[in-house]
């Protein structure tokens, strides 16, 4: 998955973060969340003490991660106060918010204090500089994980859904970031300190409907970017938008398949 708006303050790609863009969250979480949760329940064997979610959003992920792998204690993190303000609405008693950039602070400067034994990332490090990603992971306690969910690929057969793929993906290019970024993480080369215990694609199949309904809610946070604007007229963004909310009531599935990527490191014991 992508996020949709352009911070023109920096290198990366940040999320609108409208109601909008959090009713898109919602319709993420809708079709994304049961892979990401057999994934945990998969990989997280003992109860850990603090988990991270980073880039939480507003806190569908959060609380995904507090239900599944059950910590003591779960932390969002995310730089959008918007979103925090949502995922702090509906926080229950374990788990807690906090407001940081994850990309340039180390999360033990954000105030997070204990190192934690579990740090969760879902369609984060597209918006990311490499070494962040590798960051985090020096952050965990001795035995703790590092779990990434990322986008590999999309393959689709409405040609709707390929134009906005394309548009989507220079738009992200023109700001350093990348909509597959899943496919160059599978090939990194992590610290040796860490395993990589799982390193695989799962595929994902929301109905035509509900990849229209990402679309076309992402689309409109970003139909005024400069590149666009400069490159595409605007009656073919019309047309685009006017296309993806004619498909948001088809049920039927398999006409666009996402191949979600997904890491699981651990970070070696002490010896
Ligand atoms: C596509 S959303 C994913 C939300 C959630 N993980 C999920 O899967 O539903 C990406 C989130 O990352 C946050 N984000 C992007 N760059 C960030 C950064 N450098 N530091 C903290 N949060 C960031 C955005 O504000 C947004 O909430």
């Amino acid at each position: 998955m992508i996020d949709d708006q352009t911070d023109r303050s920096g290198s990366i790609y940040s999320f609108g973060e409208t109601n909008l863009a959090a009713e898109r969250l919602r319709v993420v979480s809708e079709v994304f969340d049961p892979t990401s949760e057999a994934f945990v329940s998969e990989t997280v064997r003992n109860r850990p003490g603090l988990a991270l979610d980073l880039g939480c959003g507003p806190g569908f992920t959060t609380r995904l991660l507090s239900r599944v792998a059950r910590p003591e204690r779960t932390v969002g993190v995310d730089r959008s106060k918007a979103f925090l303000s949502q995922a702090r609405a509906g926080a229950a008693a374990g788990k807690g918010y906090v407001t940081a950039d994850v990309a340039v602070a180390p999360l033990r400067i954000a105030g997070i204090g204990a190192q934690p034994d579990l740090i969760y990332a879902r369609f984060l490090s597209s918006h990311l500089p490499e070494q962040a990603v590798a960051g985090w992971a020096k952050e965990l306690a001795a035995g703790g994980l590092l779990l990434l969910e990322e986008v590999d690929s999309i393959s689709t057969e409405v040609a709707a859904f390929d134009e906005y793929l394309k548009i989507v993906s220079e738009v992200l290019a023109q700001y350093g970031n990348e909509l597959f970024v899943g496919a160059r993480l599978a090939t990194s080369r992590w610290a040796a300190d860490l395993w990589i215990e799982v390193n695989r694609t799962t595929e994902v199949r929301p109905s035509t409907g509900q990849a229209a309904r990402m679309f076309s809610m992402n689309l409109s946070n970003w139909h005024h970017d400069p590149y666009v604007e400069a490159t595409y007229p605007p009656g073919k963004l019309e047309r685009l938008a006017t296309e993806l909310d004619g498909l948001t009531g088809f049920a039927e599935t398999g006409r666009i398949v996402w191949q979600m990527r997904q890491i699981a490191l651990r970070r070696h014991s002490a010896p």
